[in-house]
C-alpha cells in the first residue's frame, strides 16, 4: 500500500502538477474507450482519477475489471480538468488525478444493494449489511453529526463545572416504567443484575456524595415496544445538580440545547424556550409532546354540540374539534381513512362538517341550526374551504385521538417545515396516574420525583390530583429530555413508594440502600436526561432514530448484522444455573 499523501476530499487547483498517493473505495467507474474514469472515495470526499495508457504503467487489462467498492491505492499526478468537465459541486471538482500505478488492495464481492442509493433496498437488507450502508453519504454525515454532538455536550458541561462520572452497567433494577434486561450471575446462581433503564439512583447518590454537578453520556436499556424514535438500547445525556430549583435546571439545559444546535448545525433556537403546563398542552394539542411548527389547536365544542340536535355527543364528557385549512377537498375515502385512524386511539368515530359558501355542510352539519353554524364559524375562525373534525368522548380519548389526528393531517398536508425547530418545556405534570385495569397508581415519571406539595396527608388522600415537579423538553413533537426536582426526604420517599403499592418489605429490598442514603445529609437536588439519539436525530434532520445509531436494532429488537439475540450453548446455561422453556 502507498502511504497516502492526501485524502480523497482535499485536492484543488493549488495541487496541480503534484505527485500524490490516494487510498479509497471505487465509488463509480466509467469506461470511455481507452480512458477509464473512477471516482475514488473515502470519508473526506471523492476524487476523479483517470486511467489512460499514456500514464498508467501497469497492466491496463486489470482496470477493465475494476468494480464498485474495490479498495485501491494509487499514485498519480494532479491535472486541472478541462473547463466543461469541472464539477462546481465537488470540493475536488476542478482537478483530476492521472494514475501512474496502483495496487488493488481488496476486491469487493458483488454488492447486495446499490450503496449510492439507500432507497434501492429494504431496511432489513441494509441493516444486515450495515457496514455497507454506513458508507453512504447520509449515514457518514449523521455519524459525524453525532460525533460533533458528543464533543459539544462534553465541552459545554465540563466548562460549566459538571463532572463526568461513569456508573455501573451491571446494577440493581431502577424503575423507569419499562421491563429490565436481566443478566444472570454465575457466581450467585438464581440472582440477576439488571442493565440500567437509567442511572437514576446512582446520579442522585452522587449528589449525596457531594459532586454537586454530574453528567454522563450513558447507554440505557429498556425492554419495551419499539417505535421510530425508540431503541432498546439508547444513549442519554444524564445530568444531576444539587441545591437547585426548576429554573436552575431548565436554564442550564436551555443553554446546553442552544449551544449544541448552534455549534453543530448553526441553528439559532428561541431564547427563552416557551413553557406550557401539562393540562394546557393536553387541551390544546391532545398530547404532552406537541409539535408547535403548525397551529391547528384542539377547540372545545361542547357548548355547540349541547345546543345542537346531534344526540350522540350529549353524554360525552368532552366534545372537541380541529379545523383543517384546506380540508373541504377531502373525499369520502379520505374521511373514512381518517376515521379508521382515530379508532386506533379508541375514538368511536369521527364527525365532520365542511365550510362552503359561508355555511357548514355535510357530515353532522344538518344537526346544527343556522345560528349555531354562524357561532361555530365565528368563534372557531372557520373559513370557506375548511373542514372541522369533531370527537366526543371521555376527555382522555377525545384529546388523544384528536391530538394524533392533528399530527396525521400535518403529515399528509406537509405542514411542518423541516428546517424549523420549536422547543417547549412542559411542566406541572400529574404526579400519579391511576390504572383502572391494575387498580393501582403509577408514577408519571418515576418514584423519585418530588410532589408539588409539602403536605403528606394531602398527598395520600388524593394522589391523582397532586402535580409533580417534573419537566420535559419537547422539540417538534419529540420528547427530547425529561427530568424533575427529586425527593430528598426519606419519609416522603417512603410515602411515595406506599402510594405506588410498593410495600415496606419490597421497598426495603429494592430501594433500601437508596432511602438509607437519603438519611445521611442528602442535599436538595434535581436533574434531567436528554435522549441523545433523539437530539442527534433532530440535528441530522431525520425522523428515524436508526439513522443516527451506528448499529441499531430493528423494531423487533434484533441486530440483523450479527444475529443477536441468539441461542447459547447448553454448557453456558448450565454454568449460569439456567434452564430454558421451549
Ligand atoms: P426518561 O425516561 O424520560 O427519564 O428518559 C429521558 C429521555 O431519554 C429518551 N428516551 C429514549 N430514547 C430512545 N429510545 C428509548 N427507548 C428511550 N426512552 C427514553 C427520551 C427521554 O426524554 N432517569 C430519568 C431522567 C431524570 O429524571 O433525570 C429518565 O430516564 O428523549
Amino acid at each position: 500500500m502507498n502511504a497516502r499523501t492526501h485524502t480523497c476530499g482535499e485536492l484543488t487547483l493549488s495541487n496541480v502538477d503534484e505527485s500524490v498517493s490516494l487510498n479509497g473505495w471505487v465509488n463509480a467507474v466509467r469506461f470511455h474507450g481507452q480512458v477509464v474514469f473512477v471516482d475514488l472515495r473515502d470519508r473526506y470526499g471523492k476524487t476523479q482519477i483517470v486511467y489512460n495508457q499514456e500514464n498508467f504503467s501497469g497492466d491496463f487489462g486489470t482496470i477493465k475489471k475494476l468494480s464498485m467498492e474495490d479498495v485501491l491505492s494509487i499514485n498519480g499526478r494532479v491535472e486541472p480538468r478541462e473547463k466543461n468537465a469541472v464539477n462546481p459541486d465537488m470540493e475536488t471538482g476542478e482537478i483530476e488525478v492521472f494514475v501512474s500505478d496502483h495496487i488493488i488492495l481488496n476486491e469487493a464481492a458483488p454488492l447486495p444493494f446499490v450503496i449510492t442509493d439507500r432507497d434501492s433496498a429494504e431496511e432489513d437488507l441494509r441493516l444486515k449489511y450495515r457496514y455497507l450502508e454506513l458508507r453512504t453519504e447520509e449515514l457518514q454525515k449523521n455519524i459525524l453529526i453525532r460525533h460533533n454532538t458528543y464533543q459539544e455536550v462534553r465541552s459545554f458541561l465540563s466548562d460549566n463545572q459538571f463532572v463526568e462520572v461513569e456508573t455501573p452497567v451491571l446494577m440493581k433494577s431502577t424503575p423507569e416504567g419499562a421491563r429490565d434486561y436481566l443478566v444472570p450471575s454465575r457466581i450467585h446462581k438464581g440472582q440477576f443484575y439488571a442493565l440500567p433503564q437509567s442511572p437514576q439512583m446512582y446520579k442522585q447518590i452522587l449528589m449525596i456524595a457531594g459532586f454537586d454537578r454530574y453528567f454522563q453520556i450513558v447507554k440505557c436499556f429498556r425492554d419495551e415496544d419499539l417505535r421510530a424514535d425508540r431503541q432498546p438500547e439508547f444513549t442519554q445525556i444524564d445530568i444531576e445538580m444539587s441545591f437547585v430549583e426548576e429554573n436552575d435546571v431548565l436554564n442550564i439545559c436551555e443553554q446546553l440545547t442552544r449551544h449544541v444546535f448552534k455549534q453543530v448545525e448553526n441553528i439559532e433556537l428561541l431564547d427563552p424556550f416557551p413553557r406550557m403546563t401539562f393540562s394546557d398542552v393536553m387541551s390544546n394539542y391532545g398530547t404532552d409532546c406537541p409539535d408547535l411548527r403548525y397551529n391547528m389547536k384542539l377547540q372545545d365544542m361542547k357548548s355547540f354540540s349541547d345546543k345542537s340536535d346531534f344526540n350522540a355527543f350529549k353524554s360525552a364528557d368532552t366534545v372537541a374539534g380541529i379545523v383543517v385549512s384546506n380540508g373541504s377537498k377531502y373525499s369520502r375515502k379520505v374521511i373514512d381513512d381518517l376515521t379508521e385512524f382515530v379508532k386506533r386511539y379508541k375514538a368511536k368515530g369521527l364527525a365532520w362538517m365542511k365550510a362552503e359558501e359561508g355555511k357548514l355542510n355535510g357530515g353532522i352539519a344538518k344537526f346544527f341550526n343556522n345560528d349555531l353554524q354562524q357561532d361555530i364559524q365565528s368563534e372557531l375562525g372557520v373559513k370557506d374551504g375548511n373542514i372541522i373534525f369533531i370527537i366526543g368522548d371521555t376527555e382522555k380519548i377525545a384529546q388523544t385521538a384528536l391530538g394524533a389526528l392533528r399530527c396525521e393531517i400535518a403529515r399528509r398536508e406537509n405542514l411542518a417545515n423541516a428546517g424549523d425547530y420549536q422547543p417547549v418545556w412542559i411542566t406541572d405534570f400529574p404526579m400519579f396516574e391511576f390504572d383502572e385495569e391494575d387498580q393501582r397508581y403509577y408514577s408519571l415519571q418515576h418514584p423519585f420525583t418530588q410532589p408539588k406539595i409539602d403536605d403528606l396527608d394531602e398527598l395520600k388522600k388524593a394522589p391523582e390530583s397532586v402535580p409533580s415537579r417534573q419537566y420535559d423538553l419537547v422539540i417538534n413533537g419529540y420528547e427530547i429530555a425529561g427530568g424533575s426536582i427529586r425527593i430528598h426526604d426519606p419519609e416522603l420517599q417512603r410515602s411515595v413508594f406506599e402510594i405506588l403499592g410498593i410495600d415496606k418489605d419490597e421497598a426495603q429490598e429494592r430501594f433500601g440502600f437508596f432511602v438509607d442514603a437519603l438519611k445521611y445529609g442528602a442535599p436538595p437536588h434535581g436533574g434531567i436526561a436528554f435522549g441523545f439519539d433523539r437530539l442527534v436525530m433532530l440535528l441530522a434532520g431525520t425522523n428515524n432514530i436508526r439513522d443516527v445509531i451506528a448499529f441499531p436494532k430493528t423494531t423487533s429488537a434484533m441486530s440483523l448484522m450479527d444475529g443477536a439475540p441468539s441461542s447459547v450453548s447448553k454448557d453456558q446455561l448450565e454454568e449460569l444455573g439456567i434452564r430454558t422453556i421451549k
